[in-house]
């Protein structure tokens, strides 16, 4: 760039000078400025970069889809062909908000492409995300088998030398093991593979706008090309300088998001810690609501009051049926195998765990004491999701639920607005209603079990009318326990005074 600077008498203008301290600052590669002629002046070009995302689920496809949308070529695949069939004919295989619209628009514009021959795909990219599965293995541990899968074909189909970027939810250490595997199945290639960790704090829901406006973007990385490398990837999103198709392009005026580099190590860490943190969180509100329900005190107020406490928050205080969804448990799981391996006392983590096992059973009892007797009652139950705004019905606690009344012989008729379909397999003996008021129609408990916003919008004096009995069993605290009441309900909640 001096070059440049000089052969145009630029070297000593302030402009210049601007812009190299600005580079050095960001530690930024000047690669991507260019000489604009006519106005003598060095302007930023954005580059466009080669991605490569293998695993085509939840993180993938957000990840790639708003890497594409915010000016990136993205190649996306992943060994489920049938999923990829259904993302070629524009269709999405999961319900998440925004999402549909960020992968339609990047690929017209040509941006994102789904490939079904993953050395095609693993050859596209300059920096390779792995974004597939680990679930969890019957000891709690994450089952790595997807992540060494994808090592092996990476090391073996790579031509060129690769970023290879962890996104999935990894134990801390797993970085390390990658490197390894790389530089074993890739011994003969030649090809020099460089590994970071990225972990992704994306909520299901809420997941475009996470990842386009994220409180923070966490890599763990070996080295500053790494770093530089990531840096350049996620541009768009540090400078919000992309049209959001969340905010329609008015993005709310938040604080950009924190750049935070640090080792691998750390940065698989920071994941486990974060998840982990946010169940214990969600147990301490269960554990403290329990109490309350003890002392006729109101949970609601309780927390509340303490999460104005600034040093605590509310977000994520809610008491209710527990935590469930593929991330929260298993995360906490994988981290207390973690420290077992490493000898590190995580007993608050497994009460937290214990906690949150309980409040199927918990929320039970109260419904016996309602119903009396439970078996034979038909019995109304509003959400299947493990959360509102997903179809998403893995480890959620509403099925836990549904699936402990069927076993105790109620006659269940069950209604959630998306995650019907993927119930289905799982609930062969339930009744599946077309509406809320459908599974209200002539049962003597309605169960709030998911905290679908349009639940609480219902026409509560229809459902009065439509119940045998009207008892509502809240296990969300959705619904306000004296607007209820003055809608003629018997009404029971968590934490709340009945
Ligand atoms: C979570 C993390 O929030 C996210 O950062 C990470 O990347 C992936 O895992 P997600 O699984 O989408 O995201 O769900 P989340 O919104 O965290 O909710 C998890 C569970 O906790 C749900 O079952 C929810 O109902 C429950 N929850 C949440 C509560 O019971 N109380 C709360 O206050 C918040």
């Amino acid at each position: 760039m001096f070059g440049l600077a000089f052969r145009f008498g630029l070297e000593n203008s302030d402009h210049y000078r601007k812009i190299r301290n600005r580079n050095h600052a960001r530690s930024e590669s000047c690669c991507n400025l260019k000489l604009d002629l006519k106005r003598k002046k060095f302007i930023y070009v954005e580059q466009t970069l080669k991605i490569s995302v293998i695993g085509a689920g939840y993180v993938g496809l957000v990840t790639g889809g708003c890497l594409a949308g915010v000016g990136h070529e993205v190649v996306c695949t992943d060994n489920d062909l049938e999923k990829l069939k259904t993302l070629e004919s524009g269709r999405l295989p999961i319900y998440e908000p925004g999402l549909d619209v960020v992968i339609a628009e990047a690929r017209k514009e040509g941006r994102l492409s789904f490939r079904a021959n993953m050395a095609d795909a693993i050859r596209a990219g300059d920096a390779i995300f792995i974004c597939v599965g680990t679930p969890p293995l019957p000891n709690g541990s994450a089952d790595l088998s997807a992540i060494d899968h994808v090592a092996r074909l990476v090391a073996t189909e790579a031509r060129s030398p690769k970023l290879v970027v962890e996104k999935s939810t990894v134990p801390a250490q797993t970085g390390q093991e990658l490197k390894r595997a790389l530089g074993v199945y890739g011994r003969n290639s030649g090809v020099k593979f460089s590994v970071a960790s990225n972990p992704e704090f994306l909520r299901e829901g809420t997941a475009v706008e996470d990842f386009l406006h994220p409180d923070r973007i966490v890599i763990g990385v070996e080295d500053d090309a790494a770093a530089r490398q990531l840096r350049e990837i996620y541009r768009p999103v540090l400078e919000r300088s992309f049209h959001c198709p969340i905010h329609a392009g008015k993005c709310p005026d938040t604080a950009l998001p924190a750049w935070l580099v640090t080792t691998i190590n750390s940065a698989e860490l920071i994941k486990h810690a974060s998840n982990s943190f946010l169940a214990l969180k969600i147990s301490y509100a269960n554990m403290v609501a329990d109490q309350a329900e003890r002392l006729g005190a109101d949970i609601d107020e309780v927390v509340r009051a303490v999460g104005m406490d600034a040093r605590i928050g509310t977000s994520f205080f809610r008491p209710g049926l527990g935590f469930g969804g593929f991330c929260l448990p298993k995360d906490l799981q994988a981290f207390v195998h973690l420290a077992e391996g490493s000898g590190v006392d995580f007993s608050m983590l497994k009460e937290a765990e214990k906690i949150n096992k309980k409040r199927i059973e918990n929320f039970m009892v109260k419904i016996r004491r309602a119903l009396w007797v439970v078996k034979g009652k038909p019995v109304g139950v509003l959400g299947l999701a493990f959360k509102p705004n997903t179809d998403d019905i893995r480890f959620s606690p509403s099925i836990d639920l549904v699936q402990q009344l069927v076993a105790e012989g109620a006659r269940v008729r069950v209604f959630d607005p998306e995650a019907m379909e993927r119930a289905k397999a799982i609930l062969p003996d339930v009744e599946f209603a077309k509406t809320a008021y459908d599974a209200a129609e002539g049962s003597e408990a309605l169960i709030i079990a998911t905290e679908w916003e349009q639940f609480h919008n219902l026409d509560w004096n229809r459902i009065h009318g439509a119940m045998s009995r009207p008892l509502i069993l809240d296990g969300r605290n959705l619904l306000s326990p004296s607007e209820m009441k003055s809608h003629g309900f018997e009404y029971y909640s968590v934490g709340r005074p009945d």
